[in-house]
């Protein structure tokens, strides 16, 4: 391919680069990356860089890049029909032979599979789901939405307002008043340090009733979290959290939400998260790992007591009015059913628990004992590394000290891609569910390198 030596500035000058420092950008003091190629585990540039992808884009290249079995099957599918729509019954046979793959893999109870584009948008059609549910029982107080203070489940108005992360409300006046957020599961950060995790568990459920009560359950329609905190730290549960949580919902008779956004389709080494903490979702949030990013598809899966309100809805109201034009995308959908079909092959999903098991235990093994480093933590093929100015004190660093961003940028030096988390000294590692032990040995070994090489 020829080069075009324009690129780099038509990239200042015309393109709006999403979760970027525009200023900084627009006058070159920050770097950009012409993606070019990729393959397996690595990705390559414009400037001949290959490097060891270590977050599969962004937790989403879950079979790995240069699939060619995902790729024929989209050029397959846009050669024989690239699109039609799913409105009023209409369907393409990828659009339902996806839909029957996902409820085969489903946790129990769940009816049926609405698909959009992307996870933000699947969780705005959540939301909506809900308040017609709740509107349908005749419950129209029963609106507010809980999420967890450092969830993260999109960007988009309603969606934005869940996440509850700072950078994402600041100046864009969110979270909306239909959201309230409550503790996160974050035994590492929490409060009183005294606290063994169970009674850190019982202080995160205490938290909850509170703000139930505060609220009034008659106006809480549902609680939204992902089974491990993603985008907020990689931050697996403490045991027991999600039996305790799902224990407050059911009682007041309050929806849960499973955002799988990360870890449906295997990242945990099991099908869904919701399975592997016993959580017992009302909708189940999926994107990502979905398609492994190989095209854009979301879904919202329907739990069988909303899908039964939804169908009596119509009954009394008409056809449902929601849908995007691209809902159940033929592209997106045979990208789907190929992408599912090779995890199931490769068994690509117990490479995941396994070598992500093996990547925790050597992190944890190289860094664990490192003065600036509070925790490794991790699960399945999700791991994540902590630091701190002082680690018996648990002192954290300043955040304009930016020790998270430096190692990260010390790493990609090394070729290796982590990812500093947006709140705290976090590096984030998510690599596709191909990783080699050799791979995770060379992320560990260049991981310790980095560390060293910032912080002594
Ligand atoms: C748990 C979770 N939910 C929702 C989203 C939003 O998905 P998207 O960026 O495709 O809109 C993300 C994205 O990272 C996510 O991690």
């Amino acid at each position: 391919m020829l080069r075009n030596d324009q690129l780099d500035q038509w990239d200042r000058d015309t393109f709006f680069h999403p979760s970027t420092h525009l200023a900084q950008f627009a006058r070159g003091e920050t770097p950009n990356r012409i993606v070019t190629g990729g393959s397996g585990c690595h990705i390559e540039d414009r400037d001949g860089n290959r490097l060891l992808d270590a977050f599969a884009g962004l937790y989403c290249v879950n079979a790995g890049y240069g699939r060619t079995e995902i790729a024929e099957a989209i050029a397959a599918q846009a050669r024989e029909l690239a699109y039609y729509h799913a409105y009023v019954g209409h369907g393409t046979e990828a659009s339902i032979t996806l839909a029957k793959m996902i409820l085969d893999r489903a946790p129990k109870g769940m009816s049926k599979v609405y698909f959009g584009l992307g996870g933000s948008d699947a969780n705005e059609t959540n939301i909506k789901l809900i308040w017609y549910y709740n509107n349908i029982l005749g419950r129209p107080e029963k609106k507010k939405i809980i999420s967890r203070w450092r969830g993260y489940h999109g960007s988009g108005l309603m969606t934005g307002s869940l996440t509850g992360l700072e950078l994402f409300h600041r100046k864009f006046d969110l979270p909306l008043t239909q959201v309230v957020h409550t503790e996160a599961p974050y035994y590492y950060r929490r409060e009183d340090t005294s606290q063994s995790e169970a009674d850190f568990v019982a202080h995160c459920v205490a938290s909850l009733e509170e703000l139930i009560e505060r609220e009034g359950a008659d106006t809480i329609a549902a609680f939204i979290g992902e089974p491990v905190l993603g985008t907020g730290g990689i931050v697996p549960p403490p045991a027991g959290y999600w039996q305790a949580i799902q224990e407050v919902l059911d009682r007041h008779d309050i929806l849960l939400v499973a955002d799988e956004v990360v870890t449906g389709f295997g990242r945990l080494g099991t099908m869904f998260g919701s399975d592997h903490y016993g959580m017992r979702p009302d909708l189940i949030t999926i994107a990502k790992g979905l398609t492994s990013a190989y095209a854009p598809l979301s879904g919202s899966i329907v739990g069988d007591r909303m899908w039964k309100v939804l169908e009596d809805g119509t009954d009394e109201n008409g056809p449902i009015g929601h849908g995007w034009t691209y809902s159940a995308h033929p592209i997106g959908a045979a990208a789907g059913v190929a992408n599912l079909r090779l995890l199931d092959d490769l068994d690509l999903i117990t490479n995941a628990g396994a070598v992500g098991d093996y990547l925790n235990q050597q992190m944890t093994q190289a860094l664990g004992g490192h003065a600036n480093v509070g925790e490794v933590r991790g699960e399945g093929m999700l791991c994540a590394v902590e630091f701190v100015k002082d680690r018996d004190d648990r002192v954290y660093f300043d955040a304009g000290d930016k020790v998270g961003p430096r190692i990260a940028a010390a790493l990609l030096e090394r070729g290796v891609i982590g990812r500093a988390m947006p709140q705290g000294d976090i590096l984030g590692f998510a690599p596709p569910f191909c990783l080699t032990r050799e791979e995770a040995d060379e992320v560990v070994a260049k991981t310790a390198d980095a560390v060293g090489s910032v912080l002594g």
